[in-house]
Order: C-alpha cells, then structure tokens, then sequence
C-alpha cells in the first residue's frame, strides 16, 4: 500500500545499544489523520525526529510523497509542516509578525503570509490576539500558533509530536478544537499521543506501539472492532419489572446485568456494533423507555492496555 508517509523496517538503536525504535512499518494513508500512539518511552519522538530529518536512523527508511527522507531529506520535506519541540517563538513578536518571519524563511511573499496568516489566525483563534506580543501568551496559544506556522505554506503533511502534552484541560480541548479542523481540509497527519482518549476524538487512523515495536496499524474502526467484550450502560424512565430483566439475561451476546440504581443498569455484552444495535431495539422492544444508551469507553482501553502488557 502507498501513501504520502510510508515508513518501511524504521530501526533506531541508541549509542550503547538501546533499541529505541524496532523495525516499525506502516503507511499513512492519503487524507488519514492517523495518530501514533504510545505510553511513555514507546519511541514515538525518536521515529518523530528520524521522519523529520532531525536524527537519523539505523537502518530502514521514512518516505514522504515518494521520497526518500534519508537520501533526499530537503525534497522530502519540502511539502510537510511539523511541530516537534515546544515552540520557542521571539518574545517581542505580535502572531503575525510571527508568521510574517517563518513565512520569509520558507520563500512566501509578504502578501502570501498575509492573506493566509489572517485565515490560519483565526483557525487558530488567536485572532483576537494577535496584535499581542507572543512572550506573554500561555502555552496552549503558543502550541496554537505552532500549527498556524506548520500549515501556513499549505502543506500536504503535517507532522505533530503530542500537540497536547503539558497543556491544561482547557488547553487541550482547544488544541483538539484545531486538530479535527485539520480532518476538514486536504491534508495528511502523523500526531503522536499517549492518549487513547484523544486519538478515538481526533484520529481516522491509528498505529499503536509500544517499546519501539508496532503493535496495530489501521483505522481507529477497524481498532474499535477488535474489542470483543463491552460494557452498555442504559438508563431508563421507569424501573423495569423482574421478568424483563430475566429475558433480557437470555438476549444472544448478553452476559450479565448488574443494576446500579432501580433506573440504570449495565450490560456486559459481546458483539459487534449491528448487534449493539440489535440490542436496543430489543430494549425498546420490550416496552423499555431508552433513556440512554452508551457504551463505557473502557472497553477499548482494556484492549490497548492488555496489547502493552502482552508486548512485554
Ligand atoms: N538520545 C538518547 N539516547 C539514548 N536513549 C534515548 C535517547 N532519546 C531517547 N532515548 C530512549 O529511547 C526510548 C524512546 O524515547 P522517545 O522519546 O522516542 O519515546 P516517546 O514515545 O516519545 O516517549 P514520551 O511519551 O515520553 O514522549 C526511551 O526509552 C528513551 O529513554
Ligand atoms: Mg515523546
């Protein structure tokens, strides 16, 4: 399979031997916004900086656009925009002062960066700010900005390391705000994550590693499909009466049911989404007032969890 990124036998070995990062595969398809994701220490920087043409590699090859970062690092990255580091941005600098120089460095004329950078400021909702200097912004509007100066020379890649991390909860919803923008517009994402939560939100795909090594590559679908055992929280209007319960007990998929007040109860329940499905309009069927009807998202947490410790 083809793809704007393809990353083929990736092998990163430390001075010292340390394999940091093991003969990782996988492709990043067109448009996908695929996260990679890992707990600490997986190897996500490393392989980050090696598709980047910040470190280099062992052995193996990153390709972007058909091009071989290894042998032709300037062409290969000449249509991607990344953020790696932390941003440090000059101080004294208004956002689009900001844009007006990194723009220049990558040969746009000042009314390019101009008419974009309006556009990409308000993307990244700092157009209220952006007569202010960059030294006093936080943290999360300087991660902001990092994006708005990646996307600015409309880059078919974009390549993220944890846009997230250390930002507050407030911070990193409006980080996530920006990043399903991204989904909207004809661009290809790499983004690592340590978070299983935010690549469900923000990701269409996901490779999932873990001590250098892939564990799964594929749609965060295909991922949500593994998962064979979940856990279905429903609400309802009334107390259900005992017989209801009991039938339900019988219902094909259902393991057990466990009250948590006389109005809601969990189901343990195997089966895909059509038998989800299927599931509710058995409720309904039963004469059940549906309140809700949700799935615990730990279901899937259990399955990354139990694919790290399997990879140990
Ligand atoms: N320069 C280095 N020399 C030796 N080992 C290193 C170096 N940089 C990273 N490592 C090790 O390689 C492994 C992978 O590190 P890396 O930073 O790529 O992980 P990560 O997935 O980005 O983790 P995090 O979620 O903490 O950012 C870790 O065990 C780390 O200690
Ligand atoms: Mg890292």
């Amino acid at each position: 399979m083809e793809g704007p990124i393809e990353i083929r036998g990736l092998t990163k070995v430390y001075g010292g031997g340390f394999k940091a990062v093991d003969d990782l595969n996988f492709v990043v398809p067109k448009n996908a916004f695929m996260g990679f994701l890992g707990p600490n220490g997986a190897g996500k920087t490393t392989s980050i900086k090696i598709i980047t043409n910040m470190l280099s590699a062992t052995s193996g090859e990153a390709i972007i656009n058909g091009i071989n970062v290894m042998s032709d690092p300037k062409m290969a990255l000449a249509d991607v925009g990344a953020v790696v580091e932390t941003p440090e941005f000059y101080p004294y600098l208004t956002p689009m002062e900001t844009l007006l120089y990194l723009g220049s460095l990558r040969g746009m004329t000042n009314t390019e960066i101009t008419n974009r950078g309006r556009d990409l400021l308000d993307m990244v909702k700092l157009t209220e700010w952006k007569d202010q200097r960059v030294g006093k912004f936080s943290k999360g509007m300087k991660q902001r900005l990092a994006i708005a100066q990646a996307l600015l020379p409309q880059p078919s890649v974009i390549i993220l390391d944890e846009p997230t991390s250390g930002l507050d909860p407030r911070g990193m919803v409006e980080v996530r705000d920006i990043l399903k923008e991204l989904r909207k517009i004809d661009v290809s994402v790499l983004m690592s994550s340590h978070l299983l939560n935010e690549v469900q939100e923000v990701c269409t795909d996901v490779t999932l590693i873990n001590r250098g090594k892939m564990l799964r590559s594929g749609s965060v679908a295909s991922l949500l499909n593994e998962v064979k055992a979940h856990k279905i929280e429903v609400r309802v209007l009334s107390p259900p009466a005992l017989e209801v319960t009991n039938q339900l007990r019988s219902f094909p998929g259902v393991k057990e049911i466990n009250y948590m007040s006389d109005v809601v109860f969990n189901v343990d329940f195997e089966g895909a989404e059509a038998e989800q499905a299927g599931l509710l309009l058995q409720l309904q069927g039963m004469g059940l007032k549906v309140v809700s009807f949700k799935e615990s998202g730990l279901a899937l947490e259990s399955l990354y969890m139990s694919l790290i410790m399997e990879s140990r």
